[in-house]
């Protein structure tokens, strides 16, 4: 038992009691007791959206006659100063007061005195809780909003450099068809664009106020919740005071809404070390997002990108960690839910770092045109466009078709050939009437220049659909 009192900070925690809840206690916690209970180390940074709670509760309960003005001044004062603390790094922060409202609270009190006793009328940290996390996810959600939209610039200039550039699209990560490198990174764009209104949801829906639902059940007070709703930017008061300190499906859907787009990061991240490689040497990532070896002179290893694909890990782990913690909680309040932060923290963070870093290796990206150029060449990609020409020029089903272009592509690998180069004999050997009007379709350019349907790969498509996407995301900007 050695340990139950090696454990740091554990001396006065084992003796006293909490200063804020400790009236019917005799003794403190044991060590352990302290450290699975603490949550300050994580919870602090949710000291900003604390100290707007506070404001926005103080000045309703003045504004309702349930706090005197003068005792309203004192704790917004007093809050103030214990924001500069927070702010410049001084704040002497306690273990012993567990979490940051605590630590808020006590705080107001050594500076302020009797006033600060009485802020948490018609309060609980249970609505409080809910309150500065809501507030604190709303802001991160908008932060990322703009990480993704710079993300997404990115890409559309990309593509709109890129709308023509030829290179093999796969299925199976076989090559299928040529495509444009451009079309590709639009369809990131087409991707992020639904992550970016995902989050939107996620924000719209979490924008309402669990403060003034104090511990489960409402008060007695005569308070304002749409008062202080208005005045820390919720749309509305939550309606049930039980689901207000209970809900923690905001966290979930912005969770599950950032595992989604991290996952779609992680294709991307996929791709880059991919084409980065040197069997294919699609891309070359710049010096700023890769490291070399230690051993291996030649190698420049795509750190960036594999460490984005790895952090979907923890983002999709998030969710899941969340989603069991809450399963099977009876209302109201459980302190089960203090696990929730931790990980909403480490899912956005993990979520803003990738996108920072995917923007920086977009925006650097050097492209191989020639060596894609080759590779769409190659593989025999434009075989459906042989046999798309059958079906145009000499009215064949498609079925037939088909089959048809089997039998030529197996003459050209015969030969070792590309499409292109096999010699017109060859092909009427297999097919009599195909004219040599073929050739025109047979490169990639022709491929992917005449794949002018809707969102198809089609140059002129691409120009467009970067261009607008280009546009839209530098007017948004501007806003
Ligand atoms: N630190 C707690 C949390 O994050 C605050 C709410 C605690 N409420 C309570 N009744 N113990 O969930």
């Amino acid at each position: 038992m050695a340990r139950r009192h090696k454990r740091k900070g554990s001396a006065p925690l084992e003796t006293k009691t909490n200063a804020m809840w400790g009236g019917r206690f005799a003794g403190g916690p044991s060590a352990a007791m302290s450290e699975i209970n603490v949550s300050i180390d994580v919870d602090k940074r949710l000291w900003r959206e604390d100290i707007a709670g506070s404001r926005a509760h103080a000045a309703m309960l003045a504004d309702a006659g349930i706090l005197s003005r003068a005792d309203a001044t004192a704790i917004a004062r007093g809050l103030d100063a214990v924001a500069r603390e927070l702010e410049a790094g001084t704040f002497p922060f306690s273990a012993a007061l567990e979490d940051i409202h605590m630590n808020v609270e006590a705080r107001l009190e050594a500076k302020i005195g009797a006033p600060a006793r009485r802020l948490h009328t018609a309060r609980s940290r249970n609505d409080q809780v809910a309150t500065d996390f809501r507030l604190w996810l709303r802001a991160a959600l908008d932060a990322l909003d703009g990480a993704l939209a710079a993300l997404m610039a990115a890409l559309a200039e990309k593509a709109e450099a890129h709308a023509a550039t030829v290179m093999p699209g796969f299925t199976h990560l076989q090559t299928a068809q040529p495509v444009t490198f451009g079309h590709h990174c639009l369809a990131y764009v087409e991707m992020l664009s639904r992550d970016r209104g995902r989050l939107a949801d996620a924000r719209a829906r979490l924008n309402e106020s669990p403060l003034g639902a104090a511990a489960l059940a409402g008060t007695s007070f005569p308070i304002d919740r749409t008062a202080t709703a208005k005045a820390l930017g919720f749309a509305r008061p939550m309606a049930n005071s039980l689901d207000a300190v209970s809900a923690r499906d905001f966290a979930l859907e912005a969770l599950a809404a950032l595992a989604i787009l991290q996952s779609h990061l992680s294709r991307l991240a996929e791709e880059l070390v991919v084409w980065s490689s040197a069997p294919f040497a699609f891309v070359r990532l710049s010096d700023a997002f890769s490291t070399g070896s230690s051993i291996m002179p030649q190698k420049r290893n795509p750190d960036a990108a594999e460490l984005v694909r790895a952090k979907t890990g923890r983002v999709a782990g998030a969710f899941q960690a969340l989603l069991t913690v809450m399963k099977g909680l009876p209302l109201a309040y459980s302190k089960d839910m203090q696990e929730d932060k931790a990980l909403v923290f480490e899912a956005v963070d993990a979520a803003a770092l990738s996108l920072a870093a995917m923007a920086g290796m977009i925006a650097d990206l050097k492209v191989d045109e020639a060596r894609m150029r080759a590779a769409a060449g190659a593989g025999y990609a434009t075989a459906t466009d042989l046999a798309d020409f059958l079906v145009r020029a000499l009215d064949m089903p498609f079925r037939e078709a088909h089959h048809v272009t089997g039998r030529i592509v197996a003459e050209a690998e015969k030969r070792a050939l590309a499409l292109e180069d096999l010699p017109l004999e060859v092909m009427q050997a297999v097919e009599p009437r195909i004219a040599k009007e073929v050739f025109r379709v047979l490169g990639p350019e022709a491929s992917v220049r005449s794949r002018t349907s809707f969102g198809g790969t089609a140059p002129k498509n691409v120009a467009r659909a970067a261009k607008s996407w280009r546009t839209r995301l530098a007017k948004e900007k501007g806003r």
